[in-house]
């Protein structure tokens, strides 16, 4: 029978029971389902709504319900409803009768708004620290490829020099913003539910204000309907978590092509590929493949979030119990691939020397020859149109930029001294680019120190 058998005559369909449960994947909340216990309790004696040996008995037979599913000698029964029936359960069948004093001033309508709150905002700090670990590893890369010069592309198309480091960099920039994001989400996480108890609070004299301080929250929520049935926090760390998704799933497709033969920039560790059934000679990026995957099943549950919530009236309804598959999905699939992505990261060999010779053959300078004859007095437009010219004799006759003579060049504009050879150097060309946000060297250790500090800071 349920606790609400007052009013019922029939025990439940036994298939009701099994669909109406959520314990099966509520369970993971039971260390805040207690600490939230814990506090209100302490407050209902402080308040004197019961009895303060009462509620120190419950609060100390909380904290030994707390242990014992710790240690595993308690396991969370599969028959219970959700996690909240089951510790109290648990409690009752402690304590007696003390024990059903617990939900005094309390519905779970609240309770479990409270715990998903403190659930998510560890879940979000989590996120975060792998974050950081994250753009420490890509420092470490950036410091070791300063000097590293590589093709950067518009559409694909090999378009201007960058290097290895800049390149990563701007990676970092994408997850420094995922942890504000995620900064702020846990801002609006951190407001405190409980006293809003069914939809519209409650007639006994509870202080909502200790409870927020002994769980660490820097709020209350101001209004009980909104209380009970806001789920904005949830949703706010799905789309935060779609978003890292999204980025490491852009720079996953990076990896997957620089290590296939046509680019060849990178080589994975073996620990982090995978090898053919039948092909002895692949060796396959599945890791970095199954990142790029994961961030549509992140999105799917970020979008399932926003569907569940798009109909409801207010206050609390069951669908509501549907947030926490999708949100406990997001946030395990965005852990786990933070995760690999790090340590794929930590063990990629980068191949210099592929990468300069990728930048060497293409016309990567073209814009610097134009920039050359611009110096020289000619208008950009002018210098655009001799610099095709000369793309397009080099094509025909198979040359570039470095092999053709200063006659060829003269050929084409008188204006053309020796020094051209030296403006369309690579390492020049790179390193004249000492704009804020460039790739030169200096612009590049500015970057790094940037990030540096942002990582201290943490
Ligand atoms: N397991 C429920 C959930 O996750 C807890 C709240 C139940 N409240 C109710 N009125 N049935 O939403």
């Amino acid at each position: 029978m349920k606790m609400w058998e007052g009013r019922f005559k029939k025990a439940l369909d036994s298939r009701v029971n099994d669909f109406n449960s959520s314990i099966s994947f509520d369970a993971r909340m039971y260390k805040e389902d207690i600490e939230g216990s814990v506090a209100h309790v302490k407050m209902l004696g402080r308040c004197g709504i019961i009895e303060q040996k009462e509620a120190d008995l419950i609060a100390d037979t909380l904290l030994s319900i707390l242990a014992d599913l710790e240690s595993g000698t308690l396991v969370p029964d599969p028959e219970a409803e959700d996690i909240h029936m089951f510790v109290e359960q648990v409690l009752t069948e402690r304590i007696g009768d003390t024990g059903k004093r617990l939900h005094t001033a309390r519905s779970r309508n609240d309770q479990v708004a409270l715990d998903i709150r403190m659930y998510l905002k560890n879940q979000n700090l989590e996120i975060q620290s792998l974050l950081f670990r994250l753009l420490s590893c890509i420092a470490k890369t950036a410091e070791q490829n300063i000097d590293t010069i590589m093709p950067g592309y518009t559409h694909l198309q090999r378009a201007q020099p960058v290097t290895f480091a800049h390149y990563v960099l701007a990676y970092a920039q994408m997850f420094r913003r995922d942890i504000q994001r995620l900064k702020e989400v846990y801002e609006h996480t951190n407001v405190m539910p409980l006293g809003s108890c069914a939809l519209a609070g409650t007639t006994y004299p509870i202080d909502r204000d200790y409870v927020a301080r002994e769980l660490g929250f820097a709020s209350v929520t101001e209004n009980s309907l909104d209380g009970v049935s806001d789920r904005d926090f949830v949703i706010e760390l799905a789309h935060a978590n779609a978003q890292i998704s999204m980025h490491l799933s852009r720079f996953s497709e990076e990896i997957i092509l620089w290590c296939s033969s046509e680019f060849h920039f990178v080589e994975l560790d073996d620990a982090f590929s995978t090898g053919s059934s039948i092909m002895p000679q692949k060796k396959n990026p599945d890791i970095a493949e199954l990142v790029r995957g994961k961030a549509g099943r992140v999105y799917g549950d970020l979008i399932t979030l926003l569907t569940v919530m798009k109909g409801l009236p207010l206050a609390y309804n069951k669908d509501m119990q549907e947030d926490k598959e999708a949100i406990f999905d997001s946030i395990d699939q965005v852990k786990i691939c933070l995760e690999l992505f790090t340590s794929m990261l930590d063990t990629l060999k980068v191949r210099p020397d592929v990468m300069r010779q990728a930048a060497s053959g293409g016309f990567i300078n073209a814009t610097d020859c134009a920039d050359y004859l611009v110096k020289n007095g000619m208008p950009f437009r002018s210098a655009y149109k001799i610099v095709g010219q000369i793309v397009a004799y080099c094509l025909e006759t198979g040359k570039t930029f470095e092999t053709l003579s200063l006659e060829e060049y003269h050929s084409f504009d008188p204006s053309f001294d020796s020094s051209v050879y030296d403006a369309i150097n690579l390492e020049k060309c790179v390193d004249e680019r000492k704009v804020k946000g460039g790739p030169s060297r200096d612009s590049v250790q500015k970057q790094l120190q940037s990030l540096k500090s942002f990582i201290e800071a943490k």
